[in-house]
């Protein structure tokens, strides 16, 4: 079987761990939710650009369920935050082609945010542009094992596993394979994110404070996914086969 195609890949999922809001206020004396908001703004950046980079599905992680031990006060500024982007958003998303689904739990959102997720999702649900995935109290390791209890009692088959993964996440259509995931801020690890989705990803790590990543950052992390060599386990030579 043909793997999917290895350099000139189009249709890229990209997921990002959004890492740094709080170091980037921190560093201007300003408070973390200045932070915060600024994140906002690069994710504003970052959904605009991808389509053009042939980026057809972004995961973006914005909330894990352990940001949870966060302050109080940190926590609800960034509730808020989310609140106000999808209503802020979602006409643009509708306009652009974008169809946003949150990911991750929902039993702890607010009622109000709940339903500002739900208006959301339906109202951009025909967008074929750019899937857009945003992860809010999210666990890659719940949902995990929240699709193993789903799976308890028969074997099924490692695609079927993928479905139920998805379905535990809340992610509405059975979502491929990570092809490229970025964290910024400079931390090198994954933080409980997409790990059943990653297990062939190209890892790309950047300083870059997620408040000042771009357009350009974004094309630069595309640049170096393209010059990998993804083999999936097969030697040089298969590859291009
Ligand atoms: C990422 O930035 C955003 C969230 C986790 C919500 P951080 O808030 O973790 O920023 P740093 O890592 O403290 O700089
Ligand atoms: C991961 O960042 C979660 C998000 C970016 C939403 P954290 O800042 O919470 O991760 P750790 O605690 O440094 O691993
Ligand atoms: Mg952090």
């Amino acid at each position: 079987m043909k793997q999917r195609t290895l350099t000139n890949q189009q249709h890229i999922h990209t997921a990002i761990i959004m890492d740094g809001n709080g170091r980037w206020a921190e560093r201007r004396g300003l408070p973390r939710n200045y932070g915060h908001r600024a994140g906002a703004d690069a994710v504003r950046r970052v959904v605009k650009a991808a389509p053009e980079l042939g980026i057809d599905t972004l995961t973006l992680y914005a909330f894990s369920a352990d940001n949870w031990r966060r302050p109080e006060r940190e926590v609800g500024s960034l509730f808020r935050l989310f609140h106000s982007y999808l209503l802020s958003e979602t006409e643009k998303c509708v306009e652009h082609g974008i169809r946003l689904n949150v990911i991750g739990r929902r039993d702890r959102l607010t009622p109000t945010l709940l339903d500002a997720v739900m208006q959301a999702e339906d109202a951009t649900a025909g967008g074929a542009a750019l899937h857009l995935n945003i992860a809010i109290d999210y666990s890659a390791r719940d949902s995990i094992m929240a699709a193993a209890n789903l799976a308890a009692g028969g074997a099924g088959s490692r695609e079927a596993f993928a479905s139920a993964v998805a379905l535990a996440s809340n992610q509405k259509a059975v979502s491929f394979d990570v092809d490229l995931l970025i964290r910024t801020g400079g931390e090198q690890r994954l933080s409980d994110f997409m790990l059943w989705e990653s297990a062939y990803a190209e890892l790309y790590f950047t300083g870059t404070m997620w408040p000042d990543f771009g357009e350009a950052d974004l094309a630069q992390a595309l640049s170096a996914f393209h010059s990998r060599e993804r083999r999936f386990g097969r030697i040089r030579e298969a590859v291009a086969v």
